[in-house]
């Protein structure tokens, strides 16, 4: 209804959906929604969908009063909160799934997760109907995957991507850092690590991926507590593996710090 006046008022809206407890990364997409656009609207939604049985669901971090001030303070004009029952009412049927896309790397590691996140931003972007979306370069293949969703379902939304925010350390910001143990904290610099080196290894000239993947499975396996769930260098266009960096080049990887997952990636292009 509100998106409806404010179509009428010939407002643009700028959308920034989220699961909450946020940090810089999450403010960074909410400010630049508010620069570009007339009014920024953010959604708290911690969507049961995308999360599997054994997945970390009941203990996701949530801070409703600290998140409502942190959005109003980076220049949030509305949040919307649903609630489970508002997004998911008895008898909920309809799902979107962005095939090939979806089942590799991360997909492939957590089976029905970008059906889940396909399904709810399509409805988010149903109720909310944003000019534009932001989303983060951290979650690569979730921006990949909801840009061609975009475009296969016609949906009049521009879908801008930014930059990953870090610590001053390097670790990408993350609402599950907070699970880290003080030990795992330090380990968890190894993903970030293992990306400079690639990259600098690229901009050496070394042209073979699986070399590359090779030197960043070797740094990361220096940290008795990390344990790879994966690492690939794929097309940024189409997600599939490449032998050759040669075109732009997503290496991304998850590794787990003891039962915490993360997830970093970075883009090659030499
Ligand atoms: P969430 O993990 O809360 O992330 C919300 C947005 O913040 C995503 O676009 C994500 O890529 C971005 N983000 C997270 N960490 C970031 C960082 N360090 N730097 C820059 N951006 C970062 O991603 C989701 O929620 C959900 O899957 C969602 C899209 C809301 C669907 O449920």
């Amino acid at each position: 209804m509100l998106s409806k006046i404010l179509k009428k008022e010939a407002k643009t809206i700028g959308f920034v959906p989220t699961m909450g407890y946020f940090h810089d990364g999450h403010l960074s997409l909410i400010k630049t929604a508010k620069q570009h656009m007339d009014v920024a609207v953010v959604s708290i939604f911690v969507n049961p969908k995308q999360f599997s049985h054994n997945e970390d669901l009941d203990k996701y971090p949530r801070d409703l009063k600290r998140d409502e001030e942190m959005a109003r303070l980076a220049g949030a004009d509305v949040l919307f909160h649903p609630s489970l029952s508002d997004m998911y009412p008895d008898g909920y049927a309809t799902y979107v799934n962005v095939e090939g896309l979806a089942d590799t790397l991360c997909g492939g590691a957590r089976p029905g997760h970008f059906k889940g996140v396909a399904t709810v931003v399509t409805k988010l972007f149903g109720i909310v109907k944003p000019d534009i979306a932001y989303f983060g370069q951290k979650d690569a293949q979730q921006s990949i995957i909801i840009k061609k969703m975009v475009q296969d379902l016609n949906m009049d939304i521009d879908i801008k991507v930014l930059p990953t925010v870090r610590e001053k350390d390097g670790l990408a910001m993350s609402s599950r850092n907070m699970y880290l143990s003080e030990k795992e904290r330090k380990d968890a610099l190894c993903l970030n690590q293992a990306l400079i080196k690639a990259e600098a290894a690229v901009k050496s000239g070394e042209r073979d991926a699986v070399k590359i993947i090779k030197m960043i499975e070797g740094i990361i396996k220096e940290r008795p507590g990390a344990k790879i769930d994966y690492i690939e260098a794929v097309d940024t266009k189409t997600l599939n593996p490449v032998d050759r960096i040669v075109g732009e080049t997503l290496v991304a990887l998850a590794v787990f710090i003891g039962n915490t997952r993360l997830i970093d990636n970075t883009i090659l292009n030499p």
